[in-house]
């Protein structure tokens, strides 16, 4: 039996297309009202998870239950208590954004008094009253994207996926489904989203799953990733690059010390004890003589946490790592 208060048990799911194993034993569990981010290259098996727990696809072996409700056993109690975006391109073109929302409701048994209370109340919601009462086909995709999740909210769900929700939105739109998802989460709403942008799981994320080649390869919220990613490092760039050898020879003798990473210019150490190390790195390089270009305390990205867990970098070029504390 599942713990009462997990929205999401999924425990060693398998799936294959042909020769191809999309889903080799994934296995994780979401607290009710928490949002798990799930990160993971291109084909890692993102959508094929969020289509088993759909019911969209069968698993091969593996369970998996949802609100309660097993997805092979009882897929018709699974889907009365999700909702999905992206997938189904539900709304009517040529209706109104409230007129869909009625119809939603109407669909889903609401009387129709009900169902334009509650068309209201989202548009309201979603920022849609000024655009509501014009048709569809002439949204932008970030309205088009409100709509459509709007849509799934008519009757609330227990759960709520989101694939890739804000990909190839613009920044403005993309910051309006982040501030939707914290909404849901509000409503004590569990959310699973998988996404391609890193700051956005770090950003909204309880929960993080990084899946690479069908199996689940780190989990964590964002800081507990980051730390075992290794900490924060002190990261050094001298001016002349003929200082580099001297300066990992000065860093070296540093207690404790391994180089974590040497760009062609750089040179980087673990920075344990942070501030107090980039100072000693300082005062060493200073007594040396060496002028520097450039000297920060650097925290791992996740970016660089997802370079260490899958041995390479995303594909996307959204992601410069945020650098704090000290640059001279
Ligand atoms: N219907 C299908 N038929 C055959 N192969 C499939 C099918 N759906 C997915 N695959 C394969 O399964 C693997 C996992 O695909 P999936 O779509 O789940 O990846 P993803 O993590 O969502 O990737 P992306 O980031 O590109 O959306 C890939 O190798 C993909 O080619
Ligand atoms: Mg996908």
């Amino acid at each position: 039996m599942p713990a009462p208060d997990m929205a999401l048990v999924v425990d060693g799911i398998e799936k294959s297309f042909g020769d191809v194993k999309a889903l080799r034993g994934v296995s994780f569990s979401v607290p009710r009202g928490s949002v798990l981010g799930v990160l993971g290259p291109n084909g890692a098996g993102k959508t094929t998870t969020v289509n088993v727990l759909s019911t969209l696809l069968r698993p091969d072996a593996g369970t998996a239950v949802v609100a309660g409700h097993d997805v092979v056993a009882d897929p018709a109690g699974v889907r009365r208590s999700i909702m999905m975006t992206g997938q189904y391109a539900a709304l009517d073109e040529s209706l109104t954004a409230r007129e869909n929302l009625v119809l939603f409701g109407r669909l889903m048994g609401l009387p129709k008094r009900d169902a334009k209370a509650r068309a209201h109340e989202l548009l309201a919601q979603f920022d849609l009253l000024d655009a509501g009462d014009r048709k569809v086909s002439g949204y932008s995709g970030g309205m088009r994207r409100r709509v459509d999740i709007a849509c799934g909210l008519v009757t609330r769900p227990e759960v709520i996926f989101l694939d890739e929700p804000t990909t190839g939105l613009d920044p403005r739109s993309r910051q309006g489904v982040w501030s939707l998802v914290s909404t849901l989460k509000q409503e004590d709403i569990t959310i699973l989203l998988t996404t391609q942008y890193l700051e956005e799981a770090d950003l909204l994320s309880d929960n993080i799953v990084v899946i690479d080649k069908g199996t689940v390869v780190a989990e964590g919220t964002a800081d507990e990733l980051k730390a075992r990613t290794g900490g924060s490092y002190c990261e050094v760039v001298p001016v002349r690059l003929d200082d580099l050898p001297r300066v990992r020879q000065l860093l070296a003798g540093m207690s404790h010390t391994r180089m974590v990473e040497s760009g062609s210019d750089r040179v980087a150490i673990p920075a344990p004890d942070g501030a107090r190390t980039l100072t000693e790195v300082l005062r060493r390089i200073d007594v040396a003589g060496i002028e520097l270009a450039d000297i920060a305390l650097r925290r791992p990205s996740l970016d660089d946490v997802f370079l260490a867990l899958t041995g390479r970098p995303r594909e996307t070029a959204d992601a410069a790592g945020p650098v704090d504390g000290v640059r001279s």
